[in-house]
């Protein structure tokens, strides 16, 4: 599967992806680091103060973030897809570990974290992530695949919905500050119909006859479709506010229990 999905970004079909990632501001240029009029570093003269950091939790074999421009930790759970990523992106810091863990990662320390098509772990991410710092996530978009997935039967939920179902799952930690849709038609050739199939889930559980008929196909025009979500830590002293007002309540409560004193023995 990870080589599937190598040849497949290397097929240059998710490049428009790659490029959005790029333009979200995953250059250290676009990060008000202090030194906000600095150019752009070049490879030479490398400043590690004005790279951002840049966590890619559920990076598979790291080609969205392998080459980005920054001191880039790629993290997965699958020693497979690391393994691939430390030959090819050797700048790179990679490591495998379950994202849904505790990260092995300082408080405070992520200017950017990229989490697309993988599991999120809000809480762990808000820990991570400098005040300062943006959370990107992709999901996919309405349409994504929908002449593969009518093909092959494959129902793959309401994608119009995994945008704000992403960010109500975020909402509280992180407040969304933008949201741009991705969407465009990509012919495949059948090397990237067969490697397509093998990379996505939804595709899995299709039935073989339906499968054998697209694998058959030589070319077919599909729609591209992702949606890309920023994100912003809402202020942590709002958040601390919060924690304080709700173990205040608790603690009312609980003390009302205790003195038999509920609302309803009140009356
Ligand atoms: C669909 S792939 C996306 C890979 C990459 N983000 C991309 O878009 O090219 C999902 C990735 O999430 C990883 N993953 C799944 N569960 C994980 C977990 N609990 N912790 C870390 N990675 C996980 C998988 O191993 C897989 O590489």
């Amino acid at each position: 599967m990870i080589q599937a999905r190598r040849r497949f970004f290397d097929s240059g079909a998710f490049d428009p992806l790659r490029d959005l990632i790029l333009e979200k501001g995953l250059r250290p240029e676009a990060l008000d680091l202090g030194n906000s009029t600095a150019p752009e570093p070049q490879a030479s003269s490398l400043q590690p103060k004005a790279f951002p950091s840049i966590l890619d939790c559920g990076c598979g074999e790291g080609a969205l973030s392998g080459d980005l421009p920054g001191n880039v930790i790629g993290m997965d759970i699958s020693k497979e897809a690391i393994r691939h990523a430390t030959k090819r992106y050797k700048q790179a810091t990679w490591i495998v570990a379950n994202g849904m863990r505790e990260l092995p990662i300082a408080d405070r320390s992520i200017d950017f974290i990229l989490s697309v098509l993988a599991p999120r772990n809000t809480e762990e991410f808000s820990r991570i992530l400098k005040t300062d710092g943006k959370l990107i996530l992709g999901v996919p978009g309405p349409n994504h695949l929908i002449e593969l997935r009518t093909l092959l039967n494959a129902n793959a939920g309401d994608f119009e919905e995994k945008a704000n179902e992403a960010a109500a799952k975020c909402a509280p930690q992180f407040a969304e500050t933008n949201r741009e849709l991705l969407s465009y038609s990509q012919l495949l050739n059948c090397e990237q119909i067969a490697d397509l199939i093998q990379m996505t889930p939804i595709f899995w559980t299709s039935a073989t006859e339906a499968k054998t008929r697209v694998l058959e196909l030589t070319k077919i025009e599909v729609t591209i479709s992702f949606v890309l979500l920023t994100l912003v830590g809402r202020d942590p002293g709002s958040r601390l506010r919060d924690q304080e007002s709700r173990l205040q309540q608790l603690k009312i409560k609980s003390s009302r229990k205790q003195s038999g004193r509920g609302p309803h023995s009140l009356c």
